[in-house]
């Protein structure tokens, strides 16, 4: 069945909308410093500043064409389920209130709603799309602050490299957006997922967090030093020292996963196989090879080494993971030029 939805509000009869389209690439990334809590949630604005690696090889690829007579969104060749077509469609209506019907079409080259940041690349794809297929031209920090509307974390997609997101202070979160901090380029690091399981998370950030802020008393403490961690992380990278800023980004996904656990009902995204792994993490440590692991909001564990170590890491963890990818650093999003 196709899935059609109907606009909520329909653009002027006597106004014919020309039909345009766009296609974008975005890149997912991964939080070294993690977000977990929002300060306001409609507009997504952090309770924390994070700060990120964006990844290459995974990969969103998404056309929107915009003006047609109804909304349709489909992902990965199928109709969309209705909650993810309606996440779409709103975020559509942030771009632009008295839009025209759109039709989205978007495809992940890797597993989505398994705690590989597909909605980092997702939303940070559908910006750029959508934006220029409704003949706007926005810069790339207007772009980053309406890919936050759609997940906090898209707004670091729009961005290569490592990538800082600060909190903001304006009511409006006009001063929260990605910052790039340091190019693909600059430093050969890895980031070497391994896959425990390909099934979809048990519980979605956003409620998850919103979890964690009302009901952890372990919040408090993981907002109170995010800062400091951010900080350490920034020269970390600055000085490209890999010891330094693997041991800040462990420590903050640690604190991140107390806090997940604390929360109540309980949200435990670890499964034996993402213990095994950390453990191997540690021996590899023992061993002498710099290798420090961080999680998201599921089982999956990344863990971020000099390219020149990645062998060594898959070959310590490939008996605990279904898959392994080796990644590393990547682009900002971007519109697909063979459009
Ligand atoms: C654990 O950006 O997916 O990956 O803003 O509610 O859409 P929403 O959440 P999302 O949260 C990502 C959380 C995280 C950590 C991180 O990426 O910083």
């Amino acid at each position: 069945m196709r899935l059609v939805l109907q606009r909520r509000r329909s653009p002027p009869t006597h106004l014919v909308i020309p039909m345009q389209t766009a296609t974008a690439i975005a890149h997912p990334n991964i939080a070294l410093v993690k977000y977990w809590g929002k300060r306001n949630t409609a507009l997504n604005l952090p309770a924390v500043p994070s700060l990120s690696l964006t990844l290459d090889t995974f990969r969103t690829r998404t056309q929107v064409v915009w003006g047609v007579e109804h909304d349709a969104v489909h992902i990965d060749g199928a109709p969309a389920p209705e909650a993810f077509a309606r996440r779409v469609t709103d975020f559509l209506d942030v771009i632009s209130p008295r839009r025209p019907g759109c039709m989205v079409l978007t495809e992940n080259n890797f597993p989505s709603g398994a705690g590989l940041a597909s909605s980092a690349s997702g939303f940070a794809a559908l910006a750029v799309a959508a934006t220029r297929a409704a003949g706007r031209t926005d810069d790339r920090t207007a772009l980053s602050i309406i890919a936050r509307r759609g997940s906090g974390s898209a707004c670091r997609s729009l961005f290569g490299g490592f990538v800082e997101w600060p909190m903001g202070q304006r009511p409006d979160g006009s001063d929260s957006h990605g910052i790039p901090l340091a190019a693909r380029s600059y430093w050969a690091v890895a980031m070497v997922v391994a896959v425990v399981t390909d099934r979809k998370k048990s519980v979605a950030s956003t409620e998850g967090m919103e979890l964690s802020r009302r009901t952890s008393p372990f919040y408090k403490s993981f907002v109170d030093t995010a800062a400091i961690d951010l900080d350490m992380a920034r020269d970390a990278v600055y000085d490209r020292d890999l010891e330094a800023l693997g041991t800040v980004m462990e420590r903050s996904t640690l604190k991140m996963h107390s806090v997940m656990m604390t929360t109540d009902p309980a949200i435990l995204y670890w499964l034996p196989n993402t213990l095994a792994v950390l453990h191997a993490v540690r021996e590899l440590r023992s061993q002498g090879i710099g290798a420090w692991a961080t999680m998201d909001a599921g089982p999956q564990v990344k863990i971020l080494c000099m390219s020149t170590d990645s062998d060594r890491v898959v070959d310590a963890i490939r008996p605990h993971a279904h898959r392994i990818h080796v990644l590393h650093p990547g682009p900002g999003a971007s519109l697909d030029e063979e459009e």
